[in-house]
Order: structure tokens, then C-alpha cells, then sequence
């Protein structure tokens, strides 16, 4: 359990996935059990343009609570004009990205640019701090290459500014994705603050997370990739941590929650820009089923509710053959 101000996060939370994690993503898994989720990123700058796509990545149902809505930016004034406009959208926490790596970002001294510059990164949490009454949280990775590994000292620099939690996501900016998830640079920052630390990378199963608790001595975990095609992952953690056993959804149970995911992004985006959201994440949903490459393609190119109905109707005679079989 986090107390973060008046929120109480009680469990895993969901990792912001740019592409995935939107509204009716994001309630599934708080239905499923995520203590809190997190908004796509955020441009700062869009924001204070007024940009209408930023707009719709803003959306989320009161049923998300607690929501965490997550800037970027390089820019300390733009980043407290940001939060202000956040204001009438409630947001629980406002996190900030100092870890994306992708150029598109990093190249304009945000997200994992942040690294390297630790006395703006400060800045950028005091200016959030003082224009804003919610908690500042902010999401880094461990250093910008192997060779500057600093996550420990960026971390004191966040906490002596007024970050209320960090997010350690364990690799460094030249990483990317690749393993493995450096524990111990985690325990590391755990050690060097006195603020709660979340601990993220690889997390994909109740196991990885006790692992990551006991290596890192981190307050809570944060899941991303393995919550694709499995919200009910967070159930998974949550029954481990009270000492009950969990069983995993039944095939029929994991195809219900896909016709609700459709039935969520239809609702919110109508059903041409659903259907594309959708696109993305029934991979992972059908992902294991044997013979489904055929099914996988036709998910790539899905365009109406009809048309994913009819993979589900085929999806599930390829499983009850695999069965008999
Ligand atoms: C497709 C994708 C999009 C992501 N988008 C964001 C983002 O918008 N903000 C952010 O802080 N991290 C983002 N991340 C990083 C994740 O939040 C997380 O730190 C990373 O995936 C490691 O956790 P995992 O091993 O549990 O997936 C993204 C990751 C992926 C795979």
C-alpha cells in the first residue's frame, strides 16, 4: 500500500504505454485490479497550444480513480502552465516522463534527456510542485547509458524538490527495452530517498514481483508490457499479496474481456478509430493460440464490431479444436 496524499494506491499500477494505455484499456485494468493508472503521455507544450489531439488523450471515466495523468516536456514554466490547465480534469497525480528514449523525445531534452541534466530536472519538479496542489510524481529510468548510471543521485535531486513518489523503471536510455532490468540500481535509489520508490521492468507474473520487492526494497511494482492481452494480471499479484490462490481466466473469460475492450473504445473513440485501437491489442489477446497466424493477420486489417466478431466466432473454434485435438 502508497499513501500518496489523500490516494491510496493498494496494488500493482499500470505502466503509461503509449498506443495502448487510453481510457477504456486503462479501466479494464483497474477492473481487474491495477491500484492506479496512468495516462499515455502528455506534450506540456501541446497542451498549452491547445492541441486537439491532447484533448482526446485526456479523456478517462471517473471508474479509472486513482488517475495519474503524465507530462513531458523540458521546459519548467510550460510544464507548471500544463499543470494548470490539467486543473479542471482532477487529475490524482501528475507524473512526470523522464525516461522516454525515443528521439522524437529525448532529442528535444525530454523524457530520457532528463538524465543528463539533473539540476533542470530538479527545476521542472519544484515549478510542478509550486503551480499545482496534487502530488508530483515522476517516472526515470537509471542513467542515459551504462556508463552514467546515476539513478540514485537523480533521485535525491526529484525527493529534495518535492517528488511525492518516483517510478524507477530499472534500464538504462540506450536500452531501450533490451535486458535485463538492472535490480540493482533500483535498490539502489530505494536506499538513496526516503519517498515511496515503484519499481518497474519486466514485471510478469506475482513471482517477478515478490523477486523485484525483495531485490529492490521498492513500495509497490508498476506492470507494462505483460498487462497486454492480460489486465488480469494485477488480479494475479493482488491474490498473491493477500495468500490466495488465483486461477487464470478461462479462454471463454479472456474473449469476454476482448468483446468488452471493443465494446469500451466504441463507446469513447465510435467505431472506425476503436477498430484501430483494436488492431493493436488483439495480438496479444490471441497470442498462444496454435494456428492463429491467419487469425493474427486478419486482426492487423479489422474495421468493423461484425468483423471482429467473426474472428472471435473463428478464434474459438481454433481452440476448442486444439482441445479435441
Ligand atoms: C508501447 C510502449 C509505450 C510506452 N509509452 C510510455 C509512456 O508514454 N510513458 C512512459 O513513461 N513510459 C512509456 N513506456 C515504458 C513503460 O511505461 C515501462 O516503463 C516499460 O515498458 C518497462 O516496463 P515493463 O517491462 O513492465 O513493460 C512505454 C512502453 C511501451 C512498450
Amino acid at each position: 500500500m502508497l499513501e500518496v496524499g489523500k490516494i491510496k494506491i493498494d496494488s500493482a499500477i499500470l505502466a503509461p504505454m503509449a498506443g495502448f494505455t487510453d481510457s477504456a484499456f486503462r479501466l479494464l485494468c483497474r477492473k481487474h485490479g491495477a491500484g492506479l493508472v496512468v495516462t499515455e503521455m502528455v506534450s506540456a507544450k501541446a497542451l498549452c497550444f491547445k492541441d486537439k489531439k491532447t484533448a482526446e488523450l485526456l479523456r478517462y471515466c471517473e471508474d479509472e480513480r486513482p488517475l495519474a495523468i503524465q507530462l513531458f516536456g523540458s521546459e519548467p514554466d510550460c510544464m507548471a502552465e500544463a499543470a494548470k490547465l490539467l486543473m479542471p480534469y482532477k487529475p490524482d497525480i501528475i507524473d512526470v516522463n523522464m525516461g522516454c528514449p525515443v528521439p522524437k523525445i529525448a532529442g528535444n531534452g525530454c523524457g530520457s534527456s532528463l538524465l543528463k541534466n539533473h539540476k533542470l530536472a530538479g527545476q521542472i519538479v519544484s515549478a510542478l510542485v509550486k503551480a499545482v496542489d496534487v502530488p508530483i510524481s515522476v517516472k526515470m529510468r537509471i542513467g542515459w547509458d551504462k556508463e552514467s548510471i546515476c539513478a540514485a543521485e537523480f533521485a535525491r535531486v526529484l525527493e529534495d524538490n518535492g517528488a511525492a513518489f518516483i517510478t524507477v523503471h530499472g534500464r538504462t536510455r540506450d536500452q531501450y527495452y533490451q535486458p535485463p532490468t538492472n535490480l540493482d540500481a533500483i535498490a539502489a535509489v530505494s536506499r538513496a530517498v526516503n519517498i515511496p520508490v515503484v519499481a518497474n521492468g519486466d514485471v510478469a507474473s506475482a513471482q517477478d514481483a515478490r523477486k523485484m520487492k525483495a531485490h529492490t526494497g521498492c513500495d509497490l511494482v508498476m506492470i507494462g508490457r505483460a498487462a497486454l492481452g492480460n489486465p488480469f494480471i494485477f488480479n494475479e499479484l493482488k491474490c498473491a499479496e493477500n495468500g490466495e490462490s488465483y486461477t487464470p481466466p478461462t479462454f471463454y473469460k479472456r474473449m469476454d474481456v476482448v468483446k468488452e475492450l471493443c465494446r469500451l473504445e466504441c463507446e469513447n473513440k465510435g467505431e472506425r478509430l476503436a477498430m484501430l485501437e483494436l488492431r493493436r491489442h488483439l495480438p496479444f489477446f490471441f497470442k498462444g493460440i496454435r494456428g492463429a497466424a491467419d487469425i493474427r493477420r486478419r486482426c492487423c486489417a479489422v474495421s468493423t464490431k461484425d468483423e471482429l466478431d467473426e474472428i472471435i466466432i473463428d478464434v474459438t473454434a481454433l481452440y476448442e479444436e486444439s482441445k479435441e485435438g
